[in-house]
């Protein structure tokens, strides 16, 4: 059948904007929807029908307008009957509808095979599986594909018995038989309506780790985790993530599951982490498979960070989820929330915070600070999949942190179960769940409302004065300008703050709440007996960058004796920080307060290695240069390695030591033994600044004698950025061991695209004709791209180099998946901030890209927006 076009239709433009205050809702409702799968890796084939009815809350239509993607109608019928008067809209199916309740039925055909993007349906590995938030399910079949359209489903899988032996999608098993000539088929059934965005679908040749979970109210639980049979052994962490995190949101929350099923399934090829599917989540199997061969405690850790967060969108995302897109941070702020907390309570609360706090300076802060910059809940875009962002999810996550500090336990939770009580089935705005805190606590929260729709990071300056008993605060913010908003209002923002004695190390004014609404304000402390240090922002309890006059002296004692873990730790970095910047701006500082610190931290009784191990660290090159007016990498690289092998030096006792330390074998994943391992590579990735030789040598040692895989990746590490034998053997042997694991292949790739070596962009170029190299796989496309992105020094080669690599990358890519390629882009974005050579440079390459015909909206919109 051939497509007609609606001629009446404008042309659509390529790349449309759409627009936060455009939002109506949809003319019809959706209350079912029946697929009928044909399936098959070159061919599948969907049948939906749609039972509609017109929705008395939206201006009524005389169409029906559903969205499809790369999809062609092979026949439409309308109550039984065959239709002939519908149209195409670009990819858009319109069919004519009298008022009243109607059957729609829709027949498409399309090639999972062939399907490149990872959005709908695809093949992976020789099994189908399905990806649809955020506008996948288009490319099923036509349908209103826009979170608040909610719909029961009730589903019919048909395939090779074969091939495809195991068949899952959402809710329960309701039926299942077997047909001729090998065909076998099953009918499963969601009992709650859901927005398209969360079907899924899997088939497959798969295994199970089953397990049950019996809920609060003695329900049981049938628990899967789907993966290759060669990969269940890899299964156990995930699903012992999985039972704490049901029974963390039991005793948190309050939230039960709420089917009889839950399923897991891993696959190869993943566009994101996971996706939090009703009733069955799928993964990038890098955040399910794991044992300590192949796995270091920090993915232990992200699989149970993301286990989590995918089982709490059950009822943050599922039950409630969002109105439209640009209300994404609605369930993705709020969930990443969620599963901090829950990883705070399981692991150590103090390294938990810092660690997301680096995440949210290494990489939110840059997007804030750059032309992506958006606010958390934004106003327009034009390819929703470039709004999956450390804003929406990160910095949405400390604005609810800040409700949270500023409401109390008890009223937050109060806030919480009002939420979900007053929008369970419906599809919900930020608005309504700033509401729903407000109405439960009595507590007004406007004022933080600004967070929501204000993009850029507040700076705030703080000063201390202090005549005999009396010490008056001093604060003052601004946000700078960001795309569209160049003139900004002052943020209202909680400063958790406290005094700590200089001399007797102890609290002297006692940690309370300012709320700094105003552009300046003063805070006094009365009955200050001792000379006071500043400890403000305490647990980092507002995401800002904070410059406070202190003394390189007062940051060593705080570094020392602050009350609070994470304000201590801040003392630590602010230290170094400051000593990097000023020897990158070629002054000559002494590095002794910094030496001091870092040994008193070393030496240290009191302190355990995992907090040991972030506080000397020293900041990242691309924090430092964060922090620049303007980035010169090579200098920030020479102080940074200047500082760092000092610290070699000066301390080797001390970090050899430490390197040594803790003798609990690889498998033991307590606490303590993840810390010592931690502080055993930071130790040795300072000893080998400190003596290059010695360095290579033990770290060849701990190669060698590793028993799993955080020591082994540790060590090649720490080799892969030194000039010695050694180097080449660690990475062999690691190739060698690990071929046909492309899980731990990454971690190889990866390594060497982070190394800080003059000849690293020669490495990612070679790297990139590596026959494991393949960029249709997006996990193999990032170990290179993201990691080398990401190294500050070697990415901006003097030369341009590293820049026409990535951009040839990024171009090479966006051919084949347009969602990923895009995720590439933002350390292009940062050229304004370079010094006018590189910026010239990085600029030379955004038109390069700019300018090439065929160019995704995704790369476009990322790309253009870059240049502005
Ligand atoms: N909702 C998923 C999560 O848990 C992310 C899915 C995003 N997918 C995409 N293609 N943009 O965070
Ligand atoms: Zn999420």
């Amino acid at each position: 059948m051939d497509v007609r076009v609606n001629a009446e239709a404008p042309q659509s433009p390529q790349h449309v904007e759409i627009r936060r205050e455009d939002y109506r809702p949809y003319p019809w409702k959706v209350p079912n929807t029946r697929l009928k799968f044909t399936l098959g890796l070159g061919k599948t084939r969907v049948q939906a029908i749609l039972d509609v009815e017109p929705n008395a809350a939206a201006e009524s239509s005389d169409v029906l307008c559903l969205n499809g993607d790369e999809l062609t109608p092979l026949g439409v019928w309308v109550d039984g009957s065959p239709l002939d008067s519908w149209l195409m809209d670009g990819d858009d199916l319109l069919i004519p509808l009298t008022p009243g309740k109607h059957e729609v039925g829709i027949d498409t055909e399309f090639s999972p095979a062939a399907n490149t993007k990872l959005m709908g349906l695809y093949a992976s590995n020789g099994m189908l599986c399905t990806q649809c938030e955020a506008e996948g399910f288009r490319r099923i079949t036509f349908f209103p594909d826009r979170p608040d359209v909610l719909s029961r489903y009730r589903v019919r899988m048909e395939a090779d018995k074969a091939k495809f032996p195991i068949l899952l999608t959402n809710g329960n098993p309701i039926e299942s038989g077997e047909g001729a000539d090998g065909i076998h088929w099953a009918e499963w059934e969601d009992p709650f309506p859901k927005p398209c965005y969360l079907f899924a679908l899997v088939a497959g040749d798969l295994k199970a780790n089953r397990d049950s979970f019996t809920t609060m109210s003695g329900r049981k639980v049938e628990l899967g985790i789907w993966v290759r049979e060669a990969d269940l052994p890899k299964t156990s962490h995930a699903m012992e993530s999985l039972k704490r995190a049901m029974r963390w949101d039991e005793e948190v929350y309050g939230r039960e599951y709420d089917l009889d099923l839950f399923n897991i399934v891993a696959v190869s090829d993943f566009n994101m982490g996971a996706m939090e599917n009703k009733g069955l989540n799928i993964f990038n199997s890098a955040y399910i498979l794991a044992d300590p061969d192949t796995a270091t405690d920090g993915d232990f850790d992200n699989i149970a960070r993301v286990v989590a967060h995918e089982y709490f969108h059950n009822w943050s995302g599922d039950r409630v989820t969002c109105r439209d897109w640009f209300q994404l941070s609605l369930k993705e702020g709020f969930t990443v929330f969620r599963d901090q907390s829950f990883g705070a309570d399981i692991g150590s609360p103090a390294v938990k915070r810092i660690d997301d706090v680096r995440t949210l300076r290494m990489i939110q802060f840059q997007e804030d600070s750059g032309p992506l910059a958006h606010p958390v809940r934004p106003d327009s875009y034009i390819e929703i999949s470039n709004f999956y962002t450390a804003t929406i999810y990160n910095k949405g996550a400390e604005l609810i942190r800040m409700m949270k500090t500023v409401l109390g336990e008890k009223k937050f939770r109060a806030g919480t179960d009002l939420y979900f009580e007053r929008h369970d089935g419906e599809a919900a705005t930020c608005d309504d769940f700033v509401k729903a805190l407000e109405d439960a606590s009595g507590v007004d929260l406007t004022h933080l409302k600004l967070w929501y729709s204000q993009a850029g990071t507040p700076h705030v300056t703080a000063r201390l004065e202090q005549t005999g008993g009396k010490a008056v605060l001093h604060l003052r913010q601004s946000v700078a300008a960001t795309p569209g908003q160049p003139v900004k209002k002052p943020m209202a923002i909680p400063l958790k703050t406290a005094l700590i004695g200089e001399e007797s190390g102890a609290e002297i004014a006692s940690e309370r709440l300012i709320l700094l609404e105003e552009s300046e304000a003063t805070v006094e402390f009365d009955n200050i007996s001792e000379p006071a240090l500043l400890s403000i922002n305490r647990g980092f309890s507002a995401p800002i960058v904070l410059d406070v006059d202190r003394k390189p002296d007062d940051l060593e004692k705080l570094a020392a004796s602050d009350t609070d873990p994470f304000a201590r730790y801040e003392a630590m970095q602010e230290l170094m920080l400051r000593w990097l910047i000023s020897t990158a701006k070629g002054e000559t500082v002494d590095p002794q307060p910094v030496i001091r610190a870092v040994g008193d931290t070393l030496r240290s009784n009191q302190l355990d290695s995992a907090f040991k191990a972030e506080v000397i660290l020293p900041p990242s090159e691309s924090m430092v240069g964060d922090r620049m007016d303007v980035i010169d990498p090579a200098a920030i690289h020479a102080a940074r390695e200047q500082l760092r092998s000092v610290i070699g030096r000066d301390l080797s006792s001390e970090l050899a030591n430490a390197q040594r330390g803790g003798g609990q074998p690889g498998h033991d994943v307590s606490a303590e033994a993840k810390g010592a391992r931690r502080l055993r590579t930071v130790a040795l990735g300072l000893l080998a600044a400190g003596d290059p030789a010695n360095g290579a040598k033990l770290a060849k040692a701990q190669f060698g004698a590793a028993d799993n895989m955080t020591d082994r990746q540790g060590a090649m590490m720490v080799l892969a950025s030194l000039e010695a034998p050694q180097r080449k053997e660690a990475l062999d042997a690691f190739y060698a061991r690990y071929e046909d694991d492309p899980l731990v292949i990454d971690k190889w790739f990866g390594v060497q695209a982070a190394a800080q070596r003059p000849d690293t962009v020669d490495q990612v170029v070679a790297l990139a004709e590596h026959p494991k190299f393949n960029p249709a796989n997006p996990n193999r496309l990032r170990s290179i791209a993201i990691s080398f992105g990401m190294n500050q020094w070697a990415f901006h080669d003097e030369s341009g180099r590293g820049y026409r690599f990535l951009a040839d990358l990024i171009l090479k890519a966006d051919k084949l998946n347009p969602q990923v390629a895009a995720r590439l882009v933002p350390p292009f974005g940062r050229w304004q901030r370079f010094e006018p050579k590189r910026a010239a440079l990085m600029r030379t390459e955004l038109e390069r890209i700019l300018s090439t015909p065929g160019l995704s909206k995704d790369l476009y919109e990322q790309v253009s927006k870059s240049l502005v």
